[in-house]
């Protein structure tokens, strides 16, 4: 991996960040021994085989082969490039970095970065107070009671007010030039004339704050029925994107760990409402579709996700277009509708919170409700049939083809449409007259197990948690027992690892490596073993020993050949030669 020379900060970096910490923020850990285990964020999985090793300080997936240390994982997770990711992991763990190992434009926009976060930030705490305490706010403190919005999901939502005036940021904030705050999205430049104006105004305000606390920007509701349009988000700015965020996901990050499910509504009243009737693991799309993104940043939370809808057509439509997204992450998806004129919002407060959770617990899987909600349409009629069967191709395209869920799929499918599993295979595999389906993703390959003989297995094992031992076990013979491909990989990666990071620990040597098969086999000695075996030394000499005798065995094991070959050719001076090297081959052997 291309890392920059300043090692000596990428490990201060390392020795203080704690990766369980890094990663159990979007990766659901629970600990294992020494380890801790989890769903792999890098590839689809039902069964746990992403460890993280604190003592190590790497993470290795078994299914996919991925791993690396805190810095890689920030760097794949966010698809950040190296120094961002070592900035951000310094920043929070207070390390200085050098200035000068950023260029100049990097720096420059990750100030401006921190600029918006920062004035989002204050714009939050102006608008909050203001609805807290201004008289201005009157009215909005009125439309949230009649919603049945507590004070306490006002303070904890950071909700705000932006009063009816043109002004009310520029003159709140007189120290911040007027052009950070237009490319905030909190205020606007006149067509002509000049100057700005406020973009939200008379409007409940919703701060949106990404999934570490930061102030990206607001959602605003209008106060009164006449103002259009009804919601007035933020532009998307350099740190807003919508396809990527996901309303109230900060504050019920904690909900959705400790309850293993994400509830996902479409609106932010929806959001609230559940939350202030105690269901707190929701989030909230910012009145987009869901995105493979969004999908994704809950995977890092949720075991699964419980989809609830308006009951409208576009509700049904909503969870339809969804069945791909969950199919392909391989996260669990459930879908609640709700009944037809309600949304989450209005639903509870008629019904109640119990009924909306016996909703919730009694969800039909996404993958039958999309067939339930097709037949509905298309009927099973044999032209109903062939429009479902279309319908329903790409959803099972998204499938991976090994996995058990595009079995499960097809044999709950092929009953209800009345065909047979195969039919059903062969027809959304693009058979009956129909066009093959789109190609699928490649799934994480089964691998093999790595092939290695028995001694290479118990010397690499040892090397790789003592990597300072290699070059004495290459004088005593090593190259000479590595026979397999797989251990002569092992053994240049940790040469240039030695070349490359001499102060690295043993773990740098996971970035070295190509091979998954290799990877395994490291992380799994890596995993398994104390830091500081207290034997070492005395495995150490007891192995160089081993290698010594080994090079001295197969050393006589040739001489006799030789000195045979040269008995048979009756050549008497080789033959001793040869006697009294071996002689001497087997005194030094005892000594
Ligand atoms: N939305 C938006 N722009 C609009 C309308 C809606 O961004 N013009 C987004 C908002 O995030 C809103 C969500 O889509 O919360 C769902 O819209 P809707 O159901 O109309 O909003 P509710 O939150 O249900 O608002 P209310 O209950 O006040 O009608
Ligand atoms: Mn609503």
């Amino acid at each position: 991996m291309a890392r920059p020379a300043d090692e000596g900060v990428v490990q201060a970096v390392k020795e203080a960040v704690d990766i369980v910490q890094v990663v159990g923020e979007v990766v659901n850990l629970r600990r294992t021994g020494a380890n801790y285990l989890g769903l792999c964020p890098f590839h689809g999985e039902k069964t746990p085989s992403f460890t993280v090793s604190p003592a190590r300080k790497f993470f290795h997936c078994f299914g996919c082969g991925e791993s690396g240390d805190v810095l890689t994982f920030v760097m794949r997770h966010q698809n950040l490039p190296f120094w961002e990711a070592l900035k951000q992991l310094a920043g929070r763990y207070h390390i200085p970095l050098p200035e000068r190992e950023l260029s100049h434009q990097e720096r420059e926009a990750d100030n401006r970065r921190q600029e918006l976060y920062l004035v989002n930030q204050r714009a939050a705490d102006l608008y909050h107070d203001l609805l807290l305490n201004d008289p201005r706010a009157a009215l909005a403190r009125e439309y949230l009671a009649k919603r049945r919005i507590p004070p306490e999901i006002i303070t904890r939502f950071r909700l705000g007010y932006a009063p009816e005036r043109w002004d009310f940021l520029s003159k709140a904030l007189p120290d911040t030039p007027p052009e950070l705050l237009v490319e905030a999205g909190l205020i606007v430049a006149r067509d002509s004339g000049g100057g700005f104006y406020d973009r939200f105004r008379q409007r409940v305000l919703f701060p949106i704050i990404n999934h570490s606390g930061r102030h990206l920007g607001f959602g605003g509701r209008a106060l009164s029925d006449g103002q259009q349009p009804k919601y007035l988000n933020s532009p998307e700015t350099a740190v807003f994107t919508k396809g990527r965020t996901l309303f109230g996901l900060f504050q019920a990050k904690e909900a959705i760990r400790r309850t293993g499910r994400a509830v996902v509504v479409e609106g932010n009243f929806d959001l609230i409402s559940l939350v202030a009737a105690g269901i707190g693991e929701v989030v909230a799309p910012l009145g987009t579709a869901l995105t493979p993104q969004h999908v994704r940043a809950l995977k890092g939370y949720a075991g699964e996700v419980v989809l609830l809808f308006d009951g409208d057509a576009a509700g049904v439509k909503a969870a339809l277009r969804a069945v791909p997204l969950f199919l392909s992450a391989r996260l669990p998806a459930r879908v609640v509708v709700l009944p037809d004129g309600h949304d989450p919002d209005t639903f509870i407060n008629q019904y109640g919170p119990a009924e909306l959770t016996t909703r919730l617990e009694a969800a039909l899987s996404l993958p039958e409700f999309a067939v339930e909600q097709l037949v509905a349409r298309h009927g099973l009629g044999l032209e109903g049939k062939g429009r479902i069967l279309e319908e329903l191709r790409p959803l099972v395209a998204a499938i991976d083809d090994k996995d058990l869920q595009r079995s499960l799929f097809i044999s709950h499918f092929s009953r209800t449409l009345g065909l047979t599993p195969e039919q059903l295979g062969q027809a959304l595999a693009g058979g009956l007259g129909l066009p093959p389906a789109p190609p699928v993703p490649a799934p994480a390959l089964p691998r093999q197990g790595i092939k290695l003989t028995d001694s290479e297995r118990h010397l690499l094992a040892f090397l790789v948690l003592y990597p300072a031992c290699l070059d004495d076990f290459v004088e005593a013979g090593l190259l000479e027992v590595m026979a397999s491909p797989a251990a002569f990989a092992i053994v240049e990666a940790m040469r240039e690892a030695a070349r490359q990071t001499p102060d690295g620990g043993a773990e740098r040597l996971l970035d070295y490596l190509a091979g998954p098969e290799e990877r395994d086999f490291v992380a799994a000695q890596l995993i398994d073993a104390p830091t500081n075996l207290p034997e070492r030394e005395r495995e150490a000499a007891e192995k160089i020993g081993w290698l010594l005798e080994n090079r001295r065995k197969t050393r006589t094991r040739e001489l006799t050949t030789r000195i045979k070959e040269a008995q048979l050719q009756n050549d008497q001076a080789l033959v001793l030669e040869l006697l009294t090297e071996k002689k001497k081959l087997s005194l030094g052997g005892q000594g």
